[in-house]
């Protein structure tokens, strides 16, 4: 099955408790029609474990980011809720089935991507983690994040990523990311990360991001100086951490994101 066709078959799924439903925006127009997969029921329990072990084959496992089930209910599930792409068991690409550990005998939707967002103090916005997708480089990653923030009905995001992360290219399509915490203690890779915050593209445009129709949002590119980031330089990474300490700001602006010979750089604006 070709790509296009893959698509095609794609269904947006939410995972949430029943009496969270009436809180997030689940009418998201003929394109987008919503299965809703509800915690209380036990027909479930098969695409939860799935969900998981999804999380811990894009994450590395339980002994690096994968998540443990109770963070999946306790702090993803249970104040929001999952959002994702799926595909019936028969149209799944043989890879991801395997790489999920489908039983032979599983005859549910197998989830194909996934985006957590759960909701902080300040209104409106989703401390959003856990996105990824094993269907690489269809656009999916970007559809699944547009497709989780129009469900929260979310306006910001905050969320935490690695310089390395070729990630920054989907999270960037959203706005310009302010960075606000640079290589944060309290990281599982905490020289490799940086906490950062996104002003979230109009509930329209994310609904379009979602079905794939538009690639970007829109997004102003701040003003300020043009940095180019190269992140196992130390000395740009004391420039950075310095510029923060001393309350300049610092966004990521489209593309993002590069892989050069070397590693990688990140575009930069500082203000
Ligand atoms: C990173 C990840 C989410 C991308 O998923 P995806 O469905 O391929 O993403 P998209 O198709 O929406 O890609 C959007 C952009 O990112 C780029 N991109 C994605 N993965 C890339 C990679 N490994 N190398 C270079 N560019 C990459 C795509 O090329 C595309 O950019 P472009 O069209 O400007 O070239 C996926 O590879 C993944 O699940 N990774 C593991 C988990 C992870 O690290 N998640 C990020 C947490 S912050």
């Amino acid at each position: 099955m070709n790509q296009e066709q893959l698509a095609d078959h794609l269904v947006p799924y939410v995972l949430a408790p029943r009496r969270n439903l009436e809180f997030l925006d689940l009418d998201l127009g003929d394109e987008l029609q919503v299965e809703t997969m509800l915690l209380e029921n036990e027909e479930n329990a098969e695409f939860c474990s799935i969900l998981n072990r999804s999380n811990h084959r894009a994450f590395g496992g339980r002994d690096d980011m994968g998540m443990p089930l109770w963070v999946l209910l306790d702090c993803a599930i249970l104040p929001s809720a999952v959002v994702g792409f799926m595909l019936p068991v028969e149209r799944a690409p043989d890879a991801v089935v395997d790489r999920l550990d489908i039983d032979d005998d599983y005859e549910g939707y197998i989830p194909v991507s996934e985006y957590c967002g759960c909701p902080t103090v300040e209104e409106d916005c989703v401390s959003g983690f856990s996105l990824h997708s094993h269907l690489v480089g269809q656009g999916i990653a970007t559809r699944t994040k547009a497709l989780a923030m129009a469900v929260y009905g979310a306006r910001s995001q905050i969320g935490v990523t690695q310089f390395y992360n070729p990630a920054i290219r989907v999270h960037v399509r959203f706005g310009a990311m302010e960075i606000l915490v640079h290589r944060p203690a309290v990281h599982t890779h905490s020289e490799d990360s940086f906490v950062y915050r996104l002003e979230l593209p109009p509930r329209q445009v994310l609904l379009n991001m979602a079905t794939g129709s538009d690639v970007f949002g829109q997004s102003t590119i701040p003003e300020g100086i043009r940095w180019e980031f190269d992140p196992d330089n130390e000395m740009m990474q004391g420039r950075l951490a310095r510029h923060l300490r001393e309350e300049g700001q610092v966004w990521l602006i489209p593309p993002g994101w590069r892989a050069t010979e070397e590693g990688c750089e990140l575009h930069m604006v500082l203000g």
